[in-house]
């Protein structure tokens, strides 16, 4: 692209400001400008500028009803569990990990998968991934192919931690880094925000911008290739999950599901987390900040909260529901924030009020539109566990504790009894689980 095609473009959308500055630019920042909006795609102003002007209507979830949820025992469980380690055995599994959000409840500037969790080693968020992957991978004699989604923000310090750590022992042919789409903000009235006067303000969009993503990349076409049939979703801040766990794939395949959620008991009525509900056949993720005080309160006849399993965002896709809804548009989020702007005269403004939208899509969008969707419950005390907030609930702090309290049952289980206060840590390489701890035997810290 060059001046005279970026500055028709621009026009057209209405958004001829973007150049306002550009006498004033180097040749450096007008070569930089040019590149920035060479990436715009004009379709994706007018959709953005369509869902300002919808605003955020709230949709109705009064009708909502709490899913069916399984919880699997006994033979049920050993079933799953079974034809789960079936599809691992052939090759039919890859895990897929969003990890392009910002982490800025955290407080943290780099990617949010560098962050240090391990109790012990100081070991980061993505090492207790990988390493996960790859005792399934050793455990089952199948590569689990690894698709890692970045943003532009963070894709470069997510590889170099991945090279430094020599890929925490995984085959870099078998870890596939892709990077998610990027937005433009926008004022109240549909005008691009220029965060400086050669730049324009850009916000990742959202964990949904996974799907044409996954497309643009090759990454859906590599999954193919490989004969993946089941992809593993997760996120970034739970170092807890079991990536690529047989039961749920199991249950996954067992109900020829395109899409599946593993669920969790709220510890309370306002846990932030996602509540998928059912509406007639289909089935919808409601935000918590959706919820009304009445639906989280709301008790079932077992005297239980109804709406009780939350969603930690844990999926199982169909790999062939993924290729078919990644053509499709997905509807916008909005986010009203603090957004720096260049005033009439050419100053960066930070604003003290939010001033601007972000847009977002969300995976969990597409639920309504699978054919088949399967829920299944588990111990929010062995598998979630998110890393959010600087401090209080969903920090490091609790994530490390809940950790060690994992490790410490299974090294129970195990008969290895652990003094109180000798902090723990397992590499997933090591042991996977309390049977791989009692195959191996541990000596280290027992009385
Ligand atoms: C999310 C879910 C919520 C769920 C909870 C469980 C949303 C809107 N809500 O909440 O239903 O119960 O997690 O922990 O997602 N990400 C990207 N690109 C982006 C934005 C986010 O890859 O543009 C990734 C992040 O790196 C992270 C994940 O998506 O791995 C979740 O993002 P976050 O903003 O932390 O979601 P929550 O609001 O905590």
């Amino acid at each position: 692209m060059n001046y005279a095609e970026a500055k028709k473009m621009l026009d057209k959308c209405g958004q001829g400001h973007v150049l306002a500055w550009w006498n004033k630019l180097s040749k450096k920042g007008q070569n930089a400008l040019i590149e920035q909006v060479g990436k715009i795609d004009p379709k994706s102003l007018a959709y953005c500028q369509k869902a300002l002007k919808a605003g955020t209507t709230a949709i109705d979830n009064s009708k909502g009803k709490a899913p069916k949820v399984a919880v699997l025992k006994g033979k049920k469980l050993a079933d799953a569990v079974a034809l789960g380690e079936k599809e691992l055995k052939a090759g039919r599994v890859a895990a897929l990990l969003v990890a392009g959000g910002q982490g800025s409840r955290l407080g943290y500037d780099g990617p949010k998968g560098c962050y240090s969790i391990g109790p012990i080693t100081g070991a980061p968020l993505f090492y207790f991934h990988a390493r996960k992957i790859l005792a399934r991978t050793i455990r089952y004699g199948r590569t689990i192919p690894f698709y890692v989604m970045t943003s532009e923000a963070n894709n470069e310090a997510t590889i170099r931690c991945f090279e430094e750590n020599e890929y925490f022992g995984l085959n870099p042919k078998d870890v596939f880094f892709f990077t998610q789409g990027m937005w433009p903000g926008m004022t109240q009235d549909g005008k691009i925000i220029m965060d400086a006067p050669g730049h324009v303000f850009m916000s990742p969009d959202g964990h949904g911008g996974l799907l044409a993503a996954l497309k643009r990349s090759g990454a859906l076409a590599d999954m193919k290739k490989r004969g993946i049939r089941s992809v593993f979703f997760f996120q970034v801040d739970n170092p807890l999950v079991e990536i690529a766990d047989p039961a749920f794939i199991g249950y996954h395949v067992a109900n020829k599901s395109e899409y599946s959620l593993k669920l969790c008991a709220k510890r309370d009525p306002y846990e932030k987390v996602g509540m998928p509900m059912q509406f007639g056949k289909t089935f919808r993720m409601v935000e918590y900040t959706e919820m009304t005080k009445e639906q989280c309160e709301r008790k079932g006849r077992d005297g239980k909260l109804y709406f009780l399993y939350g969603s930690p965002a844990i999926h199982v896709f169909d790999r062939a529901f993924l290729e078919r809804e990644a053509g499709k548009p997905m509807p916008l989020h909005l986010a009203f924030k603090k957004i720096p702007f260049v005033d009439a005269k050419g100053k960066v403004v930070k604003p003290s009020e939010p001033n601007g939208y972000k847009f977002e899509k969300f995976i969990f969008d597409v639920l309504p539109n699978a054919r088949r969707a399967a829920f299944l419950a588990f111990e929010q005390k062995d598998e979630f566990s998110p890393v959010k907030n600087a401090e209080g609930d969903d920090s490091p702090a609790t994530c490390k504790a809940d950790m060690q309290a994992k490790w410490r049952r299974w090294l129970a289980e195990a008969g290895v009894a652990v003094k109180a206060g000798v902090p723990v840590e397992i590499d997933p390489a090591y042991a996977l689980d309390a049977a791989d701890i009692k195959s191996i035997g541990i000596a280290l810290g027992a009385e």
